[in-house]
């Protein structure tokens, strides 16, 4: 018979078994050290129009750039092309790929040991690939092991799925070191993207991936302020994170964050569109090449490719998955007259006579929060617009149509009855502890979470009821940032 362990013996083994765990545990770190420690950068000659950089908003020495971050490092007059600069031999290992389904293929990638540029790198990616239309690729690269923010499927419509992979109208090749894919269209075999012009950054806070493009015809990225339709591909970075900047010439998009961007492959029309679902603050550069970049500080890459034989066609499949836009009255289109602070209800009237009286074409009219009774949503401040219905009626006698901005921060007063109404009903955004307040207009307020039902049927209701004393034709929603 076995004899049985004593106490003793078991704490032991257990110590025993901890020390070793450690022991390899330390040895794998300090090893994965020295590999970084040891990495060398592979610098060939790469065109200027070819350089991603490797310091991006940031004024780094060549110390810095060759020791500390292992880039590669070759000034040059024009300041607008990175001086530091990626090289040949960063990014990720793939491997493991299994192409063995009709739909699509995954592969396993692994960090190469290049040193960390902001920390915490995410070592082990799970690259998925899918054949979803004809026209349709979708790709993404997610954390193997740990599960990361990715925006609601629902949010999108993925019903259009193709059952016959033979016809479709792309094909892709994939390098497995350092990992890249190429995405090829199939009639002319011409390379639409290819993402070895850089490396794959994944970190916890640092997501970047590359594509050089077939032609320096780029349009889109809104919602940006610049002089032509067509992108300036000279080495420009667009910020995309809606926080309610003014408008300004080659400075940060207003409300709309519009990742998609198209590029004209050529004469024909032949076009293709990408567009990457991720809802983080990011930045998006582009440079002669041609190529893009795309940069973001969370979530998960997790990007669509449309092809089609013209610009419309690649919008049309684009609009497919994310929703066609709603068709706006007629009246919208017309000529707007909206600022703060008019001076209350007579500064109003005297703009709306002053402008009929000139003739000048005007078909709406806007009032800002000051509206409002101390800037709560559903209000009106009776001492600075009395009989603002009045008002209302007026200007619909007069043809004209009247909007009022809303700023969906919500007061938590208890005697607010909106903010009560919500709360009952549990509509507001929640945080670990509890509903999110932060510093709005009106001073502490909720948010409403918009993805909840319950909560756009209180929103609704809101609406509805306040219609009833003011009959306004349209809502400006102004995005709503914690100040
Ligand atoms: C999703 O797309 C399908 C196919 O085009 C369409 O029939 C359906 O109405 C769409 N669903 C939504 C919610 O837009
Ligand atoms: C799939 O598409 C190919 C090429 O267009 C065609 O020859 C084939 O018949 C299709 N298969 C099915 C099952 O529809
Ligand atoms: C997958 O396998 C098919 C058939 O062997 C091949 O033509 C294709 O290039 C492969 N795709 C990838 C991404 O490796
Ligand atoms: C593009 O931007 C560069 C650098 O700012 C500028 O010199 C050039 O004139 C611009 N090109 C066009 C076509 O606007
Ligand atoms: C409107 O008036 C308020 C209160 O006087 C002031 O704080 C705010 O800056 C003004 N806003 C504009 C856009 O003039
Ligand atoms: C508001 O309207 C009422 C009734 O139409 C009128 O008696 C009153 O004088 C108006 N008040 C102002 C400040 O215009
Ligand atoms: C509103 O939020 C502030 C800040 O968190 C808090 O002090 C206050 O008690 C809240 N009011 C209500 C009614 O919950």
């Amino acid at each position: 018979m076995a004899r049985k362990l004593s106490i003793l013996e078991v704490l032991l083994i257990i110590f025993f078994l901890t020390v070793l765990a450690l022991d390899i545990f330390l040895m794998f770190f300090v090893f994965q050290k020295d590999e970084e420690a040891e990495f060398v950068p592979e610098c060939p000659e790469i065109p200027e129009s070819d350089r991603i950089d490797c310091a991006p908003g940031q004024v780094v020495t060549e110390d810095v750039c060759r020791q500390q971050h292992k880039c590669c490092w070759k000034p040059v007059p024009d300041t607008n092309v990175p001086r530091c600069f990626f090289p040949r031999n960063w990014g990720y290992e793939a491997n493991s790929i299994q192409n063995d389904t009709s739909t699509g293929f995954t592969a396993q990638l692994r960090k190469l040991p290049f040193p960390s540029l902001f920390g915490y790198d995410v070592r082990d990616a799970t690259f998925t690939a899918e054949y979803q239309t004809s026209n349709r690729f979708h790709f993404k690269i997610s954390d193997t092991d740990n599960k990361r923010y990715e925006v609601p499927p629902e949010i999108i419509n993925l019903s259009e799925r193709t059952t016959n992979t033979s016809n479709l109208n792309y094909y892709i090749e994939v390098i497995d070191k350092p990992f890249s894919i190429k995405i090829m269209r199939t009639s002319n075999r011409r390379v639409l993207l290819d993402t070895s012009i850089g490396p794959l950054q994944f970190a916890q806070q640092y997501l970047q991936l590359s594509f050089r493009l077939p032609s320096t015809a780029v349009y889109g990225l809104g919602e940006h302020v610049h002089q032509q339709y067509r992108h300036n591909m000279t080495w420009k970075t667009w910020p995309i994170f809606t926080r309610d900047a003014a408008p300004t010439e080659g400075m940060i998009n207003l409300y709309g964050a519009h990742t998609f961007f198209l590029c004209l492959e050529d004469t024909s029309g032949s076009s293709f569109g990408v567009f990457l679902l991720n809802s983080n603050a990011m930045e998006v550069t582009l440079q002669p090449a041609p190529a893009i970049t795309y940069r973001t500080i969370g979530g998960i890459l997790d990007f669509y490719v449309f092809l089609g034989n013209t610009p419309e066609q690649v919008v049309q499949e684009y609009l497919e998955l994310i929703g066609r836009p709603f068709l706006p009255p007629y009246w919208s289109l017309g000529f707007q007259l909206s600022r703060r602070n008019y001076s209350g209800i007579s500064g109003l009237k005297k703009v709306v006579d002053r402008n009929r009286v000139a003739g000048i074409p005007y078909d709406v009219q806007y009032s800002d929060i000051d509206y409002m009774d101390g800037n709560k949503d559903f209000t009106v401040d009776k001492q600075a617009f009395p009989n603002l219905s009045d008002f209302t009626s007026d200007l619909h006698k007069q043809g004209l149509k009247y909007v009022i901005v809303m700023n969906p921060g919500i007061l938590n007063n208890s005697d607010y009855p909106p903010y009560m109404n919500g709360r009952t009903k549990r509509v507001w955004i929640l945080g670990d502890n509890g509903f999110v307040v932060g510093q709005g207009y009106p001073g502490w307020t909720v948010f409403p979470d918009y993805s909840n039902p319950i909560c756009t049927q209180w929103w609704k209701e809101q609406l509805s009821e306040f219609h009833q004393s003011l009959e306004f034709d349209g809502v400006w929603i102004v995005s709503c940032y914690s100040r």
